[in-house]
């Protein structure tokens, strides 16, 4: 596919310091050690590290052009073309919406507080199962890969693009004001989905108006033409969907795409009887926890809006399970595991211990919970509020790590939980080695926390006999 530099200053509007030796280029890279001949390397200003700092390891690694926003010694450029940019985080999205609006894919972007990743998995593997059928599409379908779904990883996701693929379906992520306004204009959506606005990063987005501000930039983000997929039994999101004027797929409570019951099947998963429209199917869902219900329904109603088949819809669901540490279960001498070990945030947090209060258990229901991050100033009432809630759900263990955990024991107590219940964790090791001597057969444990907190740590150490 590659690049010429004439394309590079189209879409960046750049500057061409100097030509290179050669005027084709290839694939766009931001890390110096993934160039290869002829790469395109674009000088990325990231926290921790200046990939200008590295423009000279990439002209030597053979790269034929390099984006920059900072004048660097002649000598460090070699034989290679030099575009110097405003600002190179910026061109990387501007060459990315420019290979989007040559291939022209259909994009179906996903953003909301939670289930982004668990929304995009179901809705791909929906659209795989309806390429199959052939329609409503035959051509491939490109999706981010995990979670790159910042201004980094949506470009580097888009600039995967090529001329057979014929639908992108793309994760859009934010923690400041203004991401999404960003993201949405390199990805010029078709279709959009808000999963939901909850307090998430509130340290960067303040309340949940701010929130809701933020996701609300994908419905104002569509191109003219597009469709969105509104959850009606999100207050916040269904207000920015009264405000969208085009065509809109509702789903939840009283919409179009909706799940007229549900059930849990235990740690099997759950059945759900799916209605799109007029037609009606029963799914099997193997994934545990109401929310995913929701994330189902949402995903469902993006690819009805697509022209998907209720087959195909089902046989997508049914295939879609759970991911790395995302409500997934595991086994340790016959103590059912809940791994959510991924991240949290107190709506994340709600879904899965009421998820674990709403198994079949036994034992004992134990709850290992670091704390939440980015919840700024109302850090410490979220934790309180978490502590109060896992107490009035009925889980019978709380174990605790991190800064916050005094807090979520205070709001435990006042739960009504009785503190020889409560554990607070020196570290990972310390709540691995209180678990293996409380732990019996019949116990549920459920392990979660935000990503800094690294509570898999725990499942290692215990799983391992490490502690
Ligand atoms: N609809 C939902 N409502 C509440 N919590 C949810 C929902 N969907 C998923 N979760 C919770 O959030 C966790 C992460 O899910 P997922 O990775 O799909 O979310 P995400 O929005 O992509 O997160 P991130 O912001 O980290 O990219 C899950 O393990 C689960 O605990
Ligand atoms: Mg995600």
């Amino acid at each position: 596919m590659g690049w010429r530099s004439k394309e590079i200053l189209l879409a960046t509007g750049g500057k061409l310091l100097r030509s290179g030796k050669k005027d084709r280029f290839g694939e766009v890279v931001t890390d110096s050690g993934k160039v290869k001949q002829g790469s395109v390397f674009v000088a990325l200003k990231g926290q921790r590290l200046d990939g200008h700092r590295f423009v000279r390891d990439a002209v030597r690694r053979g790269a034929g052009c390099v984006v920059v926003h900072r004048d660097l010694y002649p000598s460090t450029y070699g034989a290679a073309a030099v575009v110097k940019v405003r600002d190179t985080l910026r061109a990387l999205g501007d060459l990315a919406h420019y290979r989007r609006e040559i291939y022209r894919p259909r994009v179906l972007a996903i953003t909301g507080s939670n289930g982004k990743t668990t929304t995009k998995e179901m809705l791909a593997a929906i659209l795989e199962e309806a390429r199959a059928d052939g329609k409503p599409l035959r051509g491939r379908i490109l999706k981010t890969e995990g979670n790159l779904n910042n201004l980094v990883g949506l470009p580097l996701t888009l600039l995967r693009l090529n001329n057979r693929h014929e639908a992108a379906i793309v994760e859009l992520g934010t923690n400041h004001p203004g991401e999404i306004e960003r993201l949405a204009e390199i990805a010029d959506p078709d279709m959009g989905i808000i999963t939901s606005v909850a307090a998430a990063h509130l340290a960067g987005l303040n309340s949940l108006a701010g929130v809701a501000r933020e996701k609300g930039a994908l419905y104002r983000g569509m191109r003219p033409g597009g469709t969105i997929a509104v959850n009606m039994d999100d207050r916040w999101v269904r207000r920015l969907g009264e405000k969208f004027k085009g065509k809109k797929i509702t789903y939840g409570r009283g919409g179009e795409v909706r799940a007229e019951s549900w059930r849990s099947l235990g740690a099997k998963g759950m059945l759900l009887h799916l209605r799109a429209g007029d037609r009606r199917a029963r799914i099997r869902l193997n994934l545990i926890g109401e929310h995913n219900i929701v994330n189902a329904v949402g995903a469902a109603a993006m690819a009805y809006g697509f022209g998907a088949s209720l087959a195909a819809i089902r046989r997508g669901l049914e295939q879609a399970k759970p991911f790395r540490m995302r409500m997934q279960l595991d086994q340790w001498r016959n103590v059912g595991i809940i791994d959510d070990a991924y991240n949290a945030n107190p709506a994340s947090m709600e879904a899965a211990v009421k998820t674990l209060a709403g198994l079949e258990c036994r034992g004992e229901r134990n709850a290992v919970l670091g704390d939440m991050f980015e919840l700024g100033r109302r850090s410490r009432r979220q934790h309180f509020q978490l502590g109060r809630r896992v107490a009035r759900a009925g889980v019978d263990r709380l174990y605790l790590l991190g800064a916050q955990a005094k807090q979520v024991r205070e709001g435990a107590l006042r739960g009504g939980m009785a503190s020889e219940r409560i554990v607070i964790g020196r570290d990972h090791r310390d709540i691995a080695i209180r678990l293996r001597g409380h732990l019996k057969r019949g116990d549920w444990l459920l392990v979660k926390g935000s990503r800094g907190m690294k509570m898999e740590t725990v499942l290692d150490k215990l799983k391992s006999g490490t502690a």
